[in-house]
């Protein structure tokens, strides 16, 4: 019969600090949970005009196909109104005759489309890594600052609302602040003063890099490219190498 030794477990306390970082959820809840401004008696139709656009997007599907309309669908719904409640999900399941199940798992998903007001302009910062090593911290502190309202909220005068958002693909110009379609690049603290002071009077401020640059060429000017291109063979063994 095996004997075991009785071991005594060390305290694994005593030989590393075990930490947790602070646990962040959501802003946006995957579930639905109605409010006096959000359910399915919420007031809500298409403009004549988005109406005939739906249409059109609509009729270019074959029959049985429509419901490929949705993400377009939520979309207008969006730039109509600034968010999707909904009433209007009821109302484009409808349309599309599609279960009002298939509408809520779309909107649900793609972090898009808003399920609740955010501003006139939703002021969007990113925060990944690329944005954060080149000063999203103090990017985001200049935006709560200028907009009078913090991460998750909406100012109370309700012209922005400002989150916090993961990669807006655009790191090669790194910050990066979205607000609505627009993209503001290569921030400084003083370019999101000046951006959200040009929004607040009505004005449009010039998107893209900040910085001078055109998109997301090298600041210094060309590191590869500078001469012409090698000839057909450039760097290929001879043995491999058969000009034609
Ligand atoms: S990390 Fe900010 S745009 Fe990609």
């Amino acid at each position: 019969m095996l004997a075991f030794k009785k071991y005594r477990l060390p305290n694994l306390a005593q030989f590393r600090r075990i930490s947790t970082t602070t646990r962040f959820c959501s802003e946006e809840p995957v579930v639905h949970r109605d409010s006096t401004d959000n359910n399915a008696a919420t007031p809500f139709e298409f403009t004549q005009a988005n109406m005939t656009r739906l249409a059109a997007f609509i009729n270019s599907y074959p029959e049985g196909a429509q419901r490929s309309v949705l993400g377009a669908a939520l979309d207008i719904v969006q730039r109509q109104i600034g968010w999707v409640p909904i009433s209007a999900m009821h109302k484009i399941a409808e349309l599309l005759s599609i279960p009002r199940m298939r509408v809520y798992e779309f909107a649900s998903f793609y972090t898009m489309y808003n399920r609740r007001y955010k501003g006139k302009f939703h002021v969007k910062v990113c925060v990944t890594t690329p944005c954060m090593i080149m000063g999203s911290d103090a990017i985001l502190q200049a935006v709560e600052q200028a907009c009078c309202c913090t991460a998750g909220h909406v100012s109370a005068d309700g012209v922005f609302g400002v989150e916090e958002v993961q990669c807006q693909g655009a790191c090669v110009n790194a910050p990066v602040v979205a607000v609505n379609d627009d993209y503001y690049e290569d921030l400084t603290v003083c370019d999101i003063k000046g951006i959200i002071m040009t929004l607040r009077c009505g004005g449009i401020p010039r998107f893209g890099p900040q910085s001078g640059r055109f998109a997301c060429e090298p600041i210094d000017g060309l590191t590869s490219l500078c001469g012409p291109p090698p000839p057909p063979g450039f760097g290929v063994q001879p043995a491999l190498f058969k000009p034609k």
